[in-house]
């Protein structure tokens, strides 16, 4: 299959990119490389456009004809969505509204969404379902939430098959430290913060808010390997030959984990110590959220295998023996 893949020099992009062309598809990246990199993107052409910019991406949409478009350009922080909203409707609002035009105009028949598990704020019941109303706490949450109707709208006008993909937390690397997340010194996910942190390259760990009803105190999450979410992906994009439309779907392994016990995890792998310090709870930072991931499994065959062990162990391997991951 031809697929054009956004914002495929990313974290989980990069890790799809390189299942789908193992699994035999034609891929094109589109990505501004905003925080992607190209050393992530082997095997396919990278176009370095930015998704605002349709009279940029029209040009590749007519000449690669996608028939299937996997859409992951976007920003993701809710905290930063926060303090930057007009920013994150852009990117990620007219953005994907600009690639529905383009797939629109050129007839690509599957699409493929990273949607959020943000979508469902705080959800009431854990875990949660796809059934579970829509409340998202964040400007972030909120334009992704816009994008699921937009495709939903796109798809009952034009007949293109959709999933819109609700992520919970992606963490890990790839065994051999060949591919994982390059975090910076401005990253905002728990676990390679937490490794900077170990390694003496920030100063603590901040662990925000203590005081959450859950059995440590600390945010409970469902962390889920990127080669797990890579996977999902390409039994999805395939999976839709039979399904028309297929709406929100929760991709999580189903499991909670606090940040105390991120951190015991961490701490069990490196041998060392992480230095934390606790701080006031973040707006937009829901106390706890894990998914029922049943619907992945009866629609499209795919549960998660690897466990928070793996997660942890390949994170740390990757960001120790690939230095430039932290910088
Ligand atoms: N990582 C997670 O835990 C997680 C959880 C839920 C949802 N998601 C969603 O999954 C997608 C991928 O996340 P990720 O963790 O790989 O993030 P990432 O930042 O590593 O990847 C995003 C990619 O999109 C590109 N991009 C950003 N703005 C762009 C623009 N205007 N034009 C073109 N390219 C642009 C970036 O350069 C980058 O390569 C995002 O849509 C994110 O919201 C991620």
């Amino acid at each position: 299959m031809r697929v054009l893949v956004t914002g495929g020099a990313g974290y989980v992009g990069s890790f799809t990119v390189r299942r789908l062309l193992a699994a035999g598809h034609d891929v094109v990246v589109v990505d501004n490389l905003s925080t992607g990199r190209r050393e992530a993107i082997q095997g396919c052409r990278l176009h370095i456009v930015d998704i605002r910019d349709i009279e940029s991406m029209g040009p590749v949409f007519e000449e690669f004809r996608p028939e299937a478009v996997i859409h992951f350009a976007a920003l993701k922080s809710s905290e930063e969505s926060l303090r930057d909203i007009s920013t994150y409707f852009d990117v990620n609002v007219t953005g994907t509204q600009n690639v529905l035009a383009l797939c629109a105009r050129t007839e690509a028949e599957r699409f493929v969404f990273s949607s959020s598990c943000a979508v469902y704020g705080t959800p009431q019941i854990c875990p949660v379902d796809e059934t579970a109303p829509v409340r998202p706490e964040s400007p972030y949450g909120e334009t992704k939430y816009l994008c699921e109707r937009m495709i939903a709208s796109y798809a009952q006008a034009t007949g293109m098959r959709y999933a819109n993909l609700r992520y919970f937390n992606a963490a890990g690397a790839a065994d051999d430290a060949s591919l994982g997340e390059y975090a910076g010194p401005a990253a905002t996910q728990l676990l390679p913060v937490a490794v900077r942190a170990t390694l003496g390259l920030a100063p603590t760990l901040r662990i925000f808010g203590d005081d959450y009803p859950t059995r440590d105190g600390t945010a409970l999450r469902d962390y889920i390997h990127v080669e797990d979410l890579a996977q999902a992906h390409v039994r999805v994009l395939e999976g839709l030959q039979e399904l028309h439309q297929c709406g929100p779907v929760n991709l999580g392994r189903g499991h909670s984990v606090s940040v105390r016990e991120l951190i015991d995890t961490l701490r069990h792998v490196s041998g060392k110590d992480t230095p934390v310090a606790t701080a006031a709870r973040r707006p937009g930072d829901p106390g706890l959220s894990w998914a029922d991931p049943g619907l992945a499994l009866s629609r499209f065959g795919w549960r998660a295998e690897l466990d928070l062990d793996r997660i942890v162990r390949t994170a740390w391997n990757w960001h120790t023996s690939v230095p430039a991951s932290l910088e």
